[in-house]
């Protein structure tokens, strides 16, 4: 197991799932009516809180830093509304002549973040991650303002039209995200995830050569301080192949592929996370049970697994599902 989950002492995979702080808890939704889901982000002590939750009501092992990966393109200027149907950015880069002039670094847009991460470190019972999104899932948000589209075809058509304008905005959003990480690792983050939400809207070849270097240069400037980083590639198939030990500590995999297939693609020295259908926590419990007892044969002989879900918990799914889900997969040792 990752010595970062040094507070599990049994033989069982460490569990956690992406955006656990939110969605399904009912504390959560409560707070949801009283504050939106900006002051809830932006202030310190309740951002905090909310990180927290999970940890006491459903029973994970980590804690995930409650912020979004959308505060990079806010320190770099851009203007976001959190709408009834997700972020929106008035003022899209497609719209807009010489974007890499337009943006402005605004460090100080991240303070209530590294504020939020001092209260949860003086309290936590257990290991605190903390995040940034890749430079292309940043950037498609950035470059077409909404996500209604799938795949976001506007981004993906400007990655092609202005090869070097990608460029130029690549190397901004690279380097802020590394400042940001540094930062969140100085204030006692202990493991880091990079979330690649869209890497599978582009060729794998592609993906390559123009937006993996810059995800492995901050995963390796979070790895120089010794802080672990898992890199979740979401939609990324048999590019698995690329994610080597120079890339990242961990692999993230999506729900779409096997775990046993990914086991084989990505590099025998990096350890493996995911990969349950968020879909699967609507299911009776009797067969969430039965899904779970099918990786205990990949825990024994992958004993650096962690426990996820192969993409974010789904803000409908039955709470006591979650729960459920979650004691499963902690009761490994005992069964
Ligand atoms: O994992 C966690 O619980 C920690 C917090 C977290 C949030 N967003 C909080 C959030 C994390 C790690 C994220 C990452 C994120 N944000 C991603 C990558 C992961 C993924 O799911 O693919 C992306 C693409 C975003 C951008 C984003 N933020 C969208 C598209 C939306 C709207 C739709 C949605 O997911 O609810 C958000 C809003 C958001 N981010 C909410 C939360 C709790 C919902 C806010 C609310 O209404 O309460």
């Amino acid at each position: 197991m990752l010595k970062i989950f040094g507070n599990i002492t049994s033989n069982r995979p460490p569990v956690w799932l992406m955006r656990q702080a939110g969605r399904v808890l009912p504390r959560y939704r409560k707070l949801r009516e009283n504050y939106s889901f900006r002051e809830l982000m932006e202030t310190p002590q309740l951002a905090a809180d909310v990180t927290l939750m999970p940890v006491d009501d459903l029973g994970v092992d980590a804690a995930i830093i409650f912020s979004d990966i959308l505060t990079v393109p806010t320190a770099l200027g851009m203007d976001i509304e959190w709408t009834d149907h997700g972020p929106k950015f008035p003022q899209p880069l497609c719209g807009i002549n010489n974007p890499s002039k337009f943006l402005k670094i605004q460090p100080e847009k991240f303070e209530h973040v590294y504020k939020a991460i001092d209260i949860v470190v003086k309290n936590k019972k257990v290991s605190l991650i903390g995040f940034c999104g890749a430079p292309l899932t940043t950037l498609c948000y950035m470059i077409q303002g909404v996500s209604s589209k799938q795949n976001f075809p506007e981004a993906k058509k400007f990655f092609y039209e202005k090869r070097s304008e990608t460029q130029q905005l690549l190397e901004i959003v690279t380097e802020i995200s590394i400042d940001y990480a540094l930062k969140q690792v100085e204030h006692g983050i202990n493991i880091f995830q990079i979330f690649e939400s869209n890497a599978g809207i582009v060729p794998t070849n592609f993906y390559d050569e123009m937006f993996l270097p810059s995800v492995t240069k901050i995963s390796n400037a979070v790895r120089s301080k010794g802080v672990p980083v898992i890199f979740f590639p979401k939609g990324i198939g048999c590019g698995l192949r690329m994610i080597t030990p120079e890339v990242c500590d961990v692999a993230g995999i999506d729900w779409q592929t096997s775990i046993w297939d990914a086991r084989q693609l990505v590099h025998k020295d990096v350890a493996l996370q995911g990969n349950f259908d968020p879909h699967l926590l609507f299911a009776p419990q009797k067969i969430i049970a039965a899904e779970v007892e099918k990786y205990r044969k990949f825990f024994a002989e992958n004993p650096d697994w962690i426990a996820n879900l192969g993409h974010g918990v789904l803000a409908e799914t039955p709470f006591e599902n979650v729960k459920y889900f979650i004691q499963c997969i902690q009761q490994y040792d005992t069964i």
